[in-house]
């Protein structure tokens, strides 16, 4: 499974993607709010730093003014992702550019029907919202389920992008059901790493080996 970052920080995607273990980034509106920059200057910024697909999000709603926004992010670099929202208007745009070979992630996706549509459109990726769903007390795990079987039923080649990711849980249980990518929080990638027993075992095998009096160097 991809694990792309869903955040719009520099320096956390540097960290990180320093790593070898990030596949791509996620960025919307307000994600690019809360960094306090310009968006164009940080998404190539992003873009030039990471290899894989960075998405950035058009905010127009009509689909004239979408089409150019997504015309203009997709220019800064060619591994921008346009971001539109699963709406008539954002559909209409993704078709458009994708039949332009443009990659588009689908966004805001909350039923299994919206991921039918967005495959038709032709988007690359399909962002399901399962934490927000799981908030609300539904299943987002269920329409994970729901949209990876649709897709395999019929081979669609839209990627299942697992976003609204709120814990460690979230990316077990997509990759389980065999998600192409889930885009976390840089603090659920480090999360990823931990686990009481790796470093209780850790501490045990030092102090043991200090005890030797050895040294490997
Ligand atoms: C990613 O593409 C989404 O915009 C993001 O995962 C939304 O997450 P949130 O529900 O935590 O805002």
């Amino acid at each position: 499974m991809k694990l792309f970052l869903d955040t719009a920080e520099i320096d956390d995607i540097a960290a990180l993607n320093s790593t070898g273990l990030i596949d791509g980034v996620t960025t919307n509106p307000s994600l690019i709010a809360k960094s306090g920059r310009d968006m164009v200057e940080t998404i190539a910024e992003i873009s030039g730093m990471v290899d894989g697909p960075v998405s950035a999000e058009v905010t127009a709603t009509d689909s004239d003014e979408m089409l150019a926004e997504g015309r203009k992010l997709a220019a800064i670099a060619e591994n921008i992702a346009v971001k539109v929202p699963l709406t008539p208007s954002g559909l209409a745009t993704c078709k458009a550019l994708a039949d332009d070979g443009i990659m588009v992630n689908v966004t805001l996706c909350f039923s299994p029907a919206q991921a039918l549509l967005a495959a038709k459109a032709g988007a690359r990726f399909i962002s399901p919202f399962i934490g927000r769903l799981d908030d609300l007390g539904r299943d987002g795990m269920g329409l994970i389920a729901d949209i990876v079987t649709i897709y395999a039923n019929y081979d669609y080649p839209t990627e299942v992008l697992v976003a609204s990711v709120r814990g460690v849980q979230h990316v077990v249980d997509a990759a389980l059901i065999g998600a192409d990518v889930a885009t976390v929080p840089p603090s659920v990638i480090h999360a990823m790493y931990k686990h009481p027993m790796t470093d209780k075992g850790l501490e045990a095998f030092l102090s043991d080996w200090a005890k030797t009096g050895q040294s490997i160097l």
